[in-house]
This record gives structure tokens, C-alpha cells and sequence, in this order.
């Protein structure tokens, strides 16, 4: 019996090692009114939520703004008319995951697309809490308890992505490999899946960007040797700790996110690099410059450095795991990311931050140092309640 708990928290030791575990009861301890923003403000301070968070997620739909994030046991949707404050906004549960599938555990990094005329929520899940059974870890070269982590896709019909009624729909093919952080490309040429993916099934690390083209939000249509990769964390700053030498462990790229320039059609793919738990989490940029998102030669990564990260200076460490989207009048740019004050304290310590954001005279967008503001509320919220 000892030795079982003594297995057991092990076990959850290394779990723990990989990426997502987190205090999940000091989720969405939402409702501690303030007034942030739910009256006439014209500021507003970081974080936006009053608990912890992470793997932020947000799309402005007819007046509405809505946000999903790593809850890890189930996938929760908040709705408001500000961006600026979720404390007052209402919360759905839209899926609980059956025990004992696939994808009952670990539910990461959720995203709400509109794809044709229905809602897909595209996320990360696993099937046993990231403690893969010894004959398939024995198989591993390293450490690499998240073994099992694949794409999952749930289906809401309609065009009201409240109302709707989430279901199960399927697993995208990631030909039995470790795949977390998935998230659909949209181009003129069709619909693609950009997840975080090893090269190989028992690699442990590094984790680099693969692509493969879709036929409908829910399948696959690349083969193994379709598959591409776009982007392996091969600079410094990918790298844990900043410019490792010895050997790729923690080294990473996840979390990729389309951003169109709105004035000038460019496309990028902004990613987070280097390590979630850690001060050096960043974002990265790749902008796809050719016509085919299945051709590895039509991206270009910046390898100078991270678009976005830490600012010590104010305490915002960890950032990264963003997403996009406008003001309520659709004038200003934002992002919504994670970051962290206490940069030891590794997962526990990541709330969910916005801040306004502009474009550089090449095209490229043009984050602004990360802080807590007080910061002008977007264009057009002043007004609005939550
Ligand atoms: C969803 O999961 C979170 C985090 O574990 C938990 O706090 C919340 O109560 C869950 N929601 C529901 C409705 O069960
Ligand atoms: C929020 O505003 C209302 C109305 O102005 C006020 O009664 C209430 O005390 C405020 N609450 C907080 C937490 O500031
Ligand atoms: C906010 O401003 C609007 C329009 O100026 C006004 O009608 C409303 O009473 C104000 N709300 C608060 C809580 O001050
Ligand atoms: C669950 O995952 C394992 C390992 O990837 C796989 O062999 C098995 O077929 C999956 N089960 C289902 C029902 O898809
Ligand atoms: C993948 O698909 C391509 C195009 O249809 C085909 O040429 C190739 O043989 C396939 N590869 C595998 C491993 O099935």
C-alpha cells in the first residue's frame, strides 16, 4: 500500500513534469464582483480574470467576446461584452469528457472556431493524467509522460456559439503521435491543422510546429509523409535553459495562433517558444510568404529573437500561449495571453492578461512590452456592461 502511494505520487511527479498540471480548484473562481470595467472605466489593470489561468483563448462574435482556457478537466466557455474583465462574465460548461476514453484527462488549450456554418472546439486531451503505462514509457528515449496527448474536436451547430449544444465529433489524425496546442490555419488553399508534434512517436523532446491540410474541420487529409514541419526549436531562445547546447529536453514550440495584418493580407503564425513553467516563455513569429502552406519554403521563422516577451521590469514573466482579436468597434488590435508575477512558481503562477497591439512598417506585428497596465480600455467598450 506505501509503496503504491509512494508510485502514485511519483507518478504524478512526472506528470506534472510535462506541461499542463495545475491547481484546477483555483479555476474559474469567477464572480468576485469589481467594477473594473463593467461600468464607464476608461482603464483597466492586468490580469483580467481574478484566477488563475492559462492557454487563453478569445473570438468577438456579434457583440459578444468569448473566452475558453485550460480548465484541464473540462472545457469551459465565458461570455462578455468587455475584454477587459471576465470577473462578472457568464460561464457554460459546454463539454465534461466521458471517464475512461482517450480523451477524458488533461483537456488543454481549447480553442471556439467558426468553420462553414457551424462551431468547432479544437483541443488537447489525453487518456490517463499524463502517466503513460511503463511498457510505452520504457519506449521513450527520454522522459516523456505526455506521450499520449492528441487532438480532439467537439462539433456545436448553428451560428449561436452560446446556444449551441457542444458534441463529441472526433480525433484528428496525428498518425499516433504526440500532438498538444492544435489550432486550424485558414488560407485561400483550404484549412490545415499547425499543432505542436515530435518527430518521431517516443522522442520526448524537442516539440516543433507541424502542419497537415484538412478536408473538413473534423478530418485529416494528409498521410504521414504529407505531414510537414514548419518550425523546431532551434534557436536560443526556444531552448531551456536560453541556448541549452547539451541536448533538446524542455526546447519548444507550441501554442501556434493565425494572425492576419489587416491592412496588408499577411499571414503569420505567432507560436510560443521556449518553456511554459519558466520566466523565458516567449512568442514567436513564422509569416507564411508563398502561396502553399503545405510547402515548408513558403514560411519564414524570425530567428532574431521573441516578438513578445518577459518584462522584468514590471514583473510580467512567462509570457506567452496567445490569441487575437480586435476592439469592440473593430479599429484596434489585442491580444489575450498568459504570463506570471512570480517567475519560480512555474504553472501555478499563470493569470490571463490583454493588451492592445500595432503593426510594423515591414507588416509584422508589433507587440508592446507586457505590464498591468492601468491601460486605455479598447475603442468602443466605454459603455458597455458586462
Ligand atoms: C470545470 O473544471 C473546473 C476546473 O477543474 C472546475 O473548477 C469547475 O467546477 C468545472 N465545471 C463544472 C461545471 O463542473
Ligand atoms: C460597483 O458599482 C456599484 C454601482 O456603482 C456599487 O454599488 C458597488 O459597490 C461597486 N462594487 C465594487 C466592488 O466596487
Ligand atoms: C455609462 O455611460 C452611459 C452613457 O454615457 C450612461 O447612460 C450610464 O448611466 C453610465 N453608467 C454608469 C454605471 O455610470
Ligand atoms: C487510444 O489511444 C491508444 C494509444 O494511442 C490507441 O492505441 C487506441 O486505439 C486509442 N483508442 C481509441 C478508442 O481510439
Ligand atoms: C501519401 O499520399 C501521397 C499522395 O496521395 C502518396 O503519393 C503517398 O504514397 C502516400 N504515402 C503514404 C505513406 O501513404
Amino acid at each position: 500500500m506505501a509503496l503504491f502511494i509512494l508510485l502514485s505520487l511519483l507518478a504524478a511527479c512526472v506528470a506534472a513534469q510535462y506541461k499542463g498540471a495545475f491547481d484546477a480548484s483555483s479555476q474559474l473562481r469567477s464572480r468576485q464582483y469589481t467594477n473594473a470595467s463593467s461600468t464607464n472605466a476608461t482603464t483597466y489593470t492586468n490580469p483580467i480574470l481574478n484566477a488563475n489561468g492559462a492557454d487563453p483563448w478569445v473570438i468577438r462574435y456579434n457583440d459578444y467576446y468569448y473566452m475558453t482556457y485550460t480548465t484541464t478537466n473540462n472545457i469551459t466557455l465565458l461570455r462578455s461584452r468587455v475584454l477587459t474583465d471576465w470577473n462578472d462574465a457568464e460561464t457554460r460548461l459546454i463539454f465534461n469528457p466521458p471517464e475512461g476514453q482517450n480523451y477524458s484527462t488533461n483537456l488543454w488549450a481549447p480553442e471556439l472556431h467558426q468553420i462553414g456554418n457551424n462551431w468547432y472546439v479544437i483541443f488537447t486531451a489525453d487518456p490517463r493524467s499524463d502517466s503513460p503505462p511503463p511498457e510505452v514509457d520504457m519506449l521513450c528515449d527520454s522522459s516523456c509522460p505526455a506521450v499520449h496527448h492528441r487532438m480532439y474536436v467537439l462539433e456545436g451547430l448553428g451560428d449561436d456559439p452560446w446556444e449551441a449544444t457542444y458534441t463529441y465529433k472526433a480525433q484528428l489524425d496525428t498518425f499516433d503521435q504526440f500532438a498538444i496546442d492544435g489550432t486550424y490555419f485558414q488560407h485561400a488553399t483550404g484549412l490545415y491543422h499547425i499543432y505542436s508534434c515530435w518527430v518521431r512517436a517516443y522522442d520526448g523532446w524537442p516539440a516543433n510546429l507541424c502542419i497537415t491540410r484538412m478536408e473538413n474541420a473534423w478530418t485529416v487529409a494528409s498521410n504521414f509523409s504529407q505531414r510537414q514541419i514548419l518550425s523546431v526549436p532551434s534557436s536560443d531562445w526556444e531552448k531551456t535553459p536560453y541556448g541549452r547546447r547539451l541536448n533538446d529536453r524542455l526546447a519548444t514550440n507550441e501554442g501556434p495562433q493565425q494572425l492576419t495584418n489587416p491592412a496588408t493580407g499577411q499571414t503569420f503564425v505567432i507560436y510560443s517558444g521556449g518553456r511554459s513553467d519558466n520566466r523565458n516563455y516567449c512568442l514567436g513569429q513564422l509569416e507564411l510568404v508563398g502561396d502553399d502552406p503545405m510547402n515548408v519554403g513558403d514560411w519564414r521563422k524570425r530567428t532574431d529573437g521573441c516578438v513578445f516577451y518577459q518584462n522584468a521590469r514590471e514583473e510580467a514573466y512567462g509570457v506567452g500561449h496567445a490569441s487575437f482579436t480586435t476592439s469592440p468597434d473593430g479599429s484596434e488590435d489585442w491580444i489575450v495571453y498568459h504570463g506570471m508575477r512570480n517567475p519560480t512558481n512555474g504553472w501555478f503562477a499563470r493569470t490571463i492578461r490583454t493588451q492592445r497591439f500595432g503593426w510594423n512598417d515591414d507588416g509584422s506585428p508589433r507587440f508592446p512590452r507586457p505590464g498591468y497596465g492601468p491601460y486605455d480600455v479598447p475603442s468602443g467598450q466605454s459603455g458597455l456592461s458586462a
